[in-house]
């Protein structure tokens, strides 16, 4: 067995905050091996943009793992990153054709910087290397790095979703970039459904065919296989973790600044995948429509400040900002403030005491490939008085966690501030009974259980 070697966008580096549980799991995944002497490698983007030129490589070693990352410059940075990756996949993946804004330009600038990842990392490579790439910044990579000698393993995971095959298909250059995925030995997805349609795409666009569920034979004749393999989180740590976040300083001055009334929470980076302008007015629905549990209830959205340079971005951020100032203008009495609108982030401890302390978990994207947030709310619950989640059926947690959620249509705003208005209603022993069907599935499908079942996948794939 060789070593594990990840590639993504974005590298967690040694001695950074980690912020996502995705960086706790690959960092789990490399440390595994590391300890069977096997050594990692994590590569990626250093998040530097050098003015003069890409490529420029730094390289740090910590426990047996080697981090390794390149800087872009400032025309990659804006024409891949801003560009193509995030105004014309990231809208499409999220079923967003409206948002999609495509140029050959950015479409060139994706393939030279992926091509650049390609060159720098390729000599790095061994044989008996498992390479597992991430997310939708890097779909090309496989090929490149198989036009450059490299036999190893490379799986692909793709974290968001895998949208409807007509929508990829207005994609100019979807065949070039789909094709793509064929050079890997796994492709990763988090839901059956994402598979689902993948396999539609590779039919009805593609000119390939499904030889087996999961085996996939392209235009070309080549095979791939394909999975679901829905991401999850450190269950067991984020209970520990939220018990003792309810003594933190920040966690008992919320507490004590609710005088007494319940929370409702939601906590997304600042997207219009999440489905944010929706959800605030789906809470002004439930005051109107629920006027007995007026003042009963106070909202929290935290939603740190994501993509601020793309256009889409910043004009959400306006938006959400009038239709706060809206909300509580509207209802606010001069002793309750509806609804709290908090544009800054919080250390991973912390949220999981503001998910503690809240009766409901409001976590209603418009799409999402999964949303961990909605799995933290629940692990982090109090086993005796648990909270309720409000889901929507559009993210794809919502396959696991519908024995136990309060499933929604975010779009429809009355249905939205009905779950509310119940969720506050809802007793002990059934919020106790959802609240365990829950971490059912959650123990028994932690995060841990995600990346060994895709490795060990991906190491018995077959090779190309
Ligand atoms: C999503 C994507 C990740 C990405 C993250 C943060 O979860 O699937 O690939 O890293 O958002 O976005 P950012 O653009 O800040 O890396």
């Amino acid at each position: 067995m060789g070593r594990l070697v990840v590639v993504s966008n974005r590298v967690a580096l040694p001695g950074e905050t980690r912020a996502g549980g995705l960086a706790v799991a690959l960092q789990a995944a490399l440390e595994d091996r590391a300890r069977q002497r096997h050594g990692g490698l994590w590569f990626g983007w250093s998040g530097r943009i050098d003015p003069q030129r890409s490529g420029k490589l730094h390289q740090a070693n910590a426990d047996g793992i080697t981090y390794a990352t390149i800087d872009l410059s400032r025309r990659d940075h804006a024409d891949y990153y801003n560009g193509f990756a995030n105004r014309s996949l990231w809208p499409l993946l999220h079923f967003r054709m409206d948002l999609v804004d495509y140029s050959r330009e950015t479409w060139a600038a994706y393939r030279r910087v992926n091509a650049l990842f390609a060159d720098k990392l390729a000599p790095m490579l061994h044989d008996d290397d498992l390479v597992w790439v991430h997310d939708y910044h890097l779909i090309p990579l496989a090929a490149l790095l198989r036009e450059r000698g490299v036999r190893a393993r490379i799986g692909f995971f793709l974290h968001v979703p895998m949208p409807s095959s007509d929508l990829l298909a207005a994609l100019p250059q979807h065949g070039r970039l789909f094709e793509g995925l064929s050079a890997y030995d796994l492709v990763g997805f988090q839901t059956e459904r994402d598979l689902e349609r993948f396999q539609d795409y590779v039919r009805l666009w593609g000119r390939g065919r499904v030889v087996a569920p999961g085996v996939l034979e392209t235009a070309g004749g080549r095979r791939l296989r394909a999975g679901a393999f829905p991401i999850s989180i450190d269950t067991a740590q984020i209970e520990r973790q939220a018990a003792e976040a309810t003594d933190k300083a920040s966690v008992r001055r919320l507490r004590e600044s609710l005088s007494g009334r319940e929370l409702a929470i939601g906590v997304d980076r600042l997207d219009y995948s999440k489905g944010l302008p929706e959800r605030f007015r789906a809470f002004e629905r439930f005051l109107q429509r629920h006027p007995a549990q007026r003042g009963k209830l106070t909202f929290l959205q935290i939603a740190p400040v994501s993509r601020g340079e793309v256009a889409e971005y910043r004009a959400l951020r306006q938006e959400l900002e009038q239709l706060a100032g809206h909300v509580n203008g509207g209802h606010a009495e001069p002793d309750w403030t509806p609804m709290r609108y908090v544009n800054r982030n919080f250390a991973h401890p912390t949220l999981t005491g503001f998910y503690r302390m809240a009766r409901i978990g409001l976590v209603t994207p418009l799409r999402d490939g999964m949303n961990l947030v909605a799995k933290e709310y629940v692990a982090s619950q109090d086993p005796e008085d648990p909270g309720v989640l409000v889901l929507s059926t559009f993210a794809g947690a919502a396959r696991e966690l519908d024995a136990g959620a309060l499933l929604v249509n975010p779009y429809d705003l009355d249905g939205v501030a009905d779950a509310i208005a119940a969720a506050m209603r809802m007793r002990a022993p059934e919020r106790r009974r959802r609240w365990n069907a829950m971490m059912d599935v959650l123990r028994a499908r932690d995060i841990h259980a995600w990346r060994r079942d895709y490795l060990a996948a991906l190491a018995t794939a077959q090779s190309p």
